[in-house]
Parts: structure tokens; sequence; C-alpha cells
């Protein structure tokens, strides 16, 4: 049973922020199949490399069709989303019951806030396009990993069956008790970072002096080259190496504290999804070797070469073939 995990986790993703977004699921017909198909176009859309960007006046012609796909797009997304929006106002869960999703609370939230229901689409639009792609990718070049240290996945195992039982599955709760497992994410981060440069660029607004001499005039525009830091010798030993290890040895906190390893950014505009970015990655790989032994395809062995679009991609997905253990 050969599986093409990037199709799997990349619905699994999007279903899974769409719960926590809007409250739909999208293997139904009707809303979740529209909006899945306006997310498809979407990242299609930011993926590709549209070469009239770089010379303006060839916009008005738009010979690669990109500009007039986004005008169809964003009044498609604004219907979409406008329906879903009155369709919870209809309905309104309050926002302390487990059952609010993210509109709920944005909606209670207008009241007191100037808060428009263009802003509230932008916003949520955002959260769908961040943070899909992203804990889809974390996932599968985390498996990559494992499937490639038969060593590793065996340590995360015997983990796993030491926390968590053979009879039980994980839950959340359990990440914190998984010490070696947070270890191998964050050393997929540090190797396979989804946003090598973080984001798009920034403007600087003011004159600065950084550490080690250099002067950032104003209006400069720059990006943080984050694989950089985390591929530096001087910083981490061997680099080019899966160490989950080196995260046993020493404490580095991932959620911006810490420079040497920040996937999410850090400061104001830090990603505000990390935790819940975090807790899925972390969930869905427990739930994966907890279940199954991983393995290599014969047919189609590991290629980690990486292409980078939105986010950086493996060239060539993964395929991992599952054999059960555990008597599952
Ligand atoms: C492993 C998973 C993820 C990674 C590595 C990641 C990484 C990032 C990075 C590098 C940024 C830019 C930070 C900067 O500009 O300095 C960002 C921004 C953002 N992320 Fe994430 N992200 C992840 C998951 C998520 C999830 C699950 C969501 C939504 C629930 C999300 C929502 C956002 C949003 C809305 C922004 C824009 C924030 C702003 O512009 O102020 N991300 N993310």
């Amino acid at each position: 049973y050969v599986t093409k995990m990037r199709r799997y986790l990349q619905m699994a993703a999007l279903n899974n922020i769409m719960g926590s977004v809007f409250g739909i699921r999208l293997d139904g017909e009707g809303e979740g199949r529209q909006v899945r198909e306006m997310v498809e176009e979407g990242f299609e859309l930011l993926g590709a490399f549209n070469w009239v960007n770089h010379l303006p006046w060839l916009r008005p012609l738009d010979p690669l069709r990109g500009y007039a796909r986004c005008a169809r797009l964003v009044p498609r997304v604004r219907t979409v989303v406008q329906r879903i929006i009155n369709q919870h106002r209809q309905s309104p869960v309050p926002r302390d019951t487990t059952h609010s999703d993210f509109l709920d609370v944005l909606l209670s939230l207008q009241g007191h806030h100037n808060l428009h229901d263009d802003d509230i689409i932008a916003v949520l639009w955002e959260m769908i396009f961040r943070g899909t792609d992203t804990v889809a990718l974390v996932t599968q070049w985390t498996m990559v990993e494992l499937v490639l240290n038969e060593e590793m996945q065996g340590r995360a195992q015997v983990e796993l069956e030491a926390v968590v039982g053979r009879d039980t599955s994980v839950r959340d709760e359990d990440i914190s008790r998984l010490p070696f497992m947070q270890a191998v994410v964050k050393e997929s981060l540090r190797m396979h970072l989804p946003g090598p440069l973080l984001s798009w660029a920034r403007l600087c607004t003011v004159d600065v002096d950084i550490a080690g001499g250099m002067h950032v005039p104003a209006r400069t525009k720059d990006m943080v080259n984050m694989w950089y830091i985390t591929h530096d010798p001087q910083i981490w030993e061997s680099p080019h190496e899966f160490r989950p290890e080196r995260f046993i040895e020493q404490k580095v906190d991932v959620r911006g504290n810490d420079l040497r390893l920040a996937p999410f950014g850090a400061g104001h505009r830090v990603c505000p999804g990390k935790a819940l970015g975090l807790t899925t990655i972390h969930l869905w790989l427990a739930k994966l070797v907890h279940h199954y032994k991983w393995i290599p395809s014969p047919q189609h062995p590991v290629d980690l070469t990486e292409v980078l679009k939105l986010s950086s991609q493996m060239a060539t997905p993964l395929t991992g073939i599952p054999t059960t253990i555990n008597n599952y």
C-alpha cells in the first residue's frame, strides 16, 4: 500500500484550517467544494512565477493571464465568504463554547471594534493561505527524514509507546510529554524551513545601525535569510546532518524567541498561527508513526531536491509505504 503523502496532507491541512476558521468541512458539496477550488486557484496564482511583474509596461497585455485570473477570483472569494458570514450571523454560537470557530469570534468582536466584513474576509483568507501549505509541508519533510532514518523513527515509536501506550490514540495533551518528537520537528524546521526568507520584503522606514557595524539606510528593502542562519556552521555543528539530539542537548524556543531558529519570524509580525501549526504537526506526526512503521518505496526513491514556490516544496513528493506495528 503505497502512499503519496503530499495530496493527503494538503487536503488534511486545508480541511483542518477550514474547520478552525469557518467550522465547515471540505468533503461535502456546496460551500466546501467552492472554497477548495478557490484556495487551489489562489495557491496556483501565488506560486507561479509571473515575470510580467518585473516588466510593468507589459501588464496591460497580461500575457500569462495572471491579472485576469486574480480579478476573477477576488469577487468570487468575497461572495462565498460573505455568504458564510451571513449564515454565521443567522445562527450565532456563543464565543465561550467549544463549538465556536474563528469567524464566530471575529463576529462577536464586531460590536466593540471597528471591524468591517471586508476586514474579516481578508483576515480569514490570509489564515487559510498561510496555514495550509506550511503545515502540510513541515509534516511531509519530517516524514521524509523519519522514512530515511529508521533508527530515529524507531526512537519516536518507543517514546510514543512509553508515553501513550499501545492501545490508546495520541491526543494533543500528550505532545508536551514527547521531547524526542519535539526535537525531531525542530530539526526538520531547521533543515527544511517552509519560508527560507521568512516573508515578503520589508521596507526599512528609519536609518538603523545593527550589530556587526552594518548601517541600513531608511527606504532599504530587506529580507531575512533565515535559511542561511539555520545552516550556518558557526551556529550549528554539521548543519547539513539531520540530528534531532541537538535539541535535547540545548533548549531552543522556535516560536520567535531565539533568532538562531525562528521559522515563524519574530517580533510584531511573528506568525499568529504558530501554536496551532506546531500542535497540528506534532499530533499528525505522532499519529502517523504511532500506528505505522514507514519505509521508502523501492519504485519511488526519496528525492531531497527542493523547489521554491510559495514555500519550499519537495520537487518530487514523498511516497512512503506504511506497514502496521503494535497490532493495530
Ligand atoms: C509550521 C507552520 C507555519 C510556519 C512555519 C509559518 C511561518 C510564518 C512566517 C515565517 C510568517 C511571516 C512572519 C514575518 O513576516 O516575520 C507567517 C505569517 C503568518 N502566518 Fe504563519 N506559519 C505557519 C502556520 C500558520 C498557521 C497554521 C496559520 C493560521 C492559522 C498562520 C497564519 C499566519 C498569518 C495570518 C501570518 C501573517 C501575519 C502578519 O502579516 O502580521 N501560519 N507565518
